[in-house]
């Protein structure tokens, strides 16, 4: 919430800040117990039984096996409202298969799997938001659905949830939720309205040549030549076929091919993975990049075979709930430049699929903190961020519902 050497007086004059601070031990606890027991998607087993333990515990009405692993706790309101909405509010809670490199008390207590993205603190925030609404009743109206979704690093949990109706019944009329995040400092809140993170889409190109002696090219059809001019030509889609106020990628990542010095490669592999922020482009960069290949291969005599997948949508944030978002966040970090309005990635999530059912808004909770050495990026073995953006974290959610649902 603040830089650590800022003034640290709460500022609203109620009771939301002092509560939630009191929090941060159980907040801090949580968090380093779901770190230790990290677990790929859909196998978030442990993580969906220590918050269903919890939610148990505080009698907080849930339902488990959403999409697998995932929870959904309903927490309802009982302040009067001329119009009672349903407020929803997204975690995900997968790991990764990264082995850990921190030498920390809580670290990871599994071999090649490590919370090294922060979803060990969107579980945390989550929970203890939960707590802290079920404990406060009375200072909202409607209802507020927390939705514990598992898989956002792949293969995506957003949408199986949504197919297993956690938008409905009641009806979510919005959906915020955040992503702790290194590439902004502690004290610091991204909002954004608009697009904020990229679409995800990745493809395999599989390219057929004909091998042979190295010696004798003549009689084959050279599958690295092809894969090369196929990689120089994607290059030039971003450069020359989109328009330049609109931010797109188009990477090669892999490329696979040859076994021998004096060997004509009959096969090449390339792999890579396209991102841009207009929906527009849905359906422009599949269709693209096949002619290319077609035309490419077509003319040295290689066949291909494209396999492409629309993995997550644009995030497109709704600019009113982002509006709210960031009256929120002004007041809880007191400076206007506490609010990170440019903090767009090519970085995808799946809560974009939330996002195109229901209005509302993805944010960024900055929490490096450099002199600490939590500054590592997103998906390092060294990744960790700073605890005490948790409690901050707790806070906006919880004005959010006030400001929200009243
Ligand atoms: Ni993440």
């Amino acid at each position: 919430m603040f830089a650590t050497n800022a003034p640290t007086q709460p500022i609203a004059p109620d009771k939301i800040r002092p509560s939630v601070q009191a929090l941060q031990p159980l907040l801090i606890a949580f968090r380093r117990q779901i770190h230790q027991q990290p677990e790929l998607g859909f196998q978030e087993h442990l993580t969906a039984a220590a918050i269903a333990a919890k939610l148990t515990e505080w009698q907080i009405p849930h339902q488990i096996g959403v999409a697998h692993t995932g929870i959904v706790a309903m927490i309802q309101g009982r302040k009067t409202s001329f119009r009672l909405k349903t407020l929803a509010i997204r975690a995900d809670m997968d790991a990764l298969p990264i082995q850990e490199a921190n030498d920390v008390p809580y670290k990871s207590q599994r071999d090649g799997v490590m919370h090294a993205c922060g979803h060990d603190g969107h579980v945390a925030i989550a929970l203890m938001t939960a707590y802290y609404l079920s404990q406060h009743q009375n200072d909202f109206a409607g209802m507020v659905k927390i939705i514990f979704q598992p898989a956002e690093e792949g293969p995506g949990g957003a949408k199986p949830m949504i197919e297993a109706g956690v938008l409905t019944n009641p009806d979510v009329n919005a959906i915020i939720g955040l992503h702790l995040w290194n590439n902004l400092p502690l004290g610091t809140i991204g909002v954004r309205s608009g697009a904020l993170m990229a679409a995800v889409e990745l493809f395999t190109i599989a390219i057929q040549g004909k091998g042979g002696h190295g010696a004798m090219p003549h009689q084959t059809v050279d599958a690295i030549v092809v894969g090369s001019q196929i990689v120089t030509a994607l290059q030039a889609i971003v450069a020359r076929n989109i328009n330049p106020i609109d931010s797109a990628v188009v990477t090669v990542g892999e490329f696979h091919a040859g076994t021998a010095k004096n060997v004509i490669a009959d096969t090449a592999t390339l792999t890579g993975t396209v991102r841009y922020f207009n929906p527009d482009l849905a359906d422009f960069f599949q269709h693209r990049i096949d002619t290319i290949v077609a035309g490419i291969c077509a003319s040295q005599g290689a066949t291909y075979q494209l396999n492409y997948v629309k993995l997550y949508p644009p995030v497109i944030n709704d600019p009113k709930i982002t509006d709210l978002v960031k009256a929120v966040a002004t007041d809880i970090v007191e400076t206007p430049l506490g609010v990170v309005p440019a903090c767009q990635t090519m970085g995808g999530e799946d809560m974009a699929f939330f996002l195109e059912r229901v209005p509302g808004c993805y944010f960024f909770l900055g929490a490096a903190n450099p002199d600490l050495s939590l500054a590592y990026p997103h998906h390092h073995p060294r990744f960790d961020f700073d605890e005490t953006a948790l409690a901050t974290g707790v806070e906006i959610f919880v004005r959010c519902v006030e400001k929200y649902c009243n």
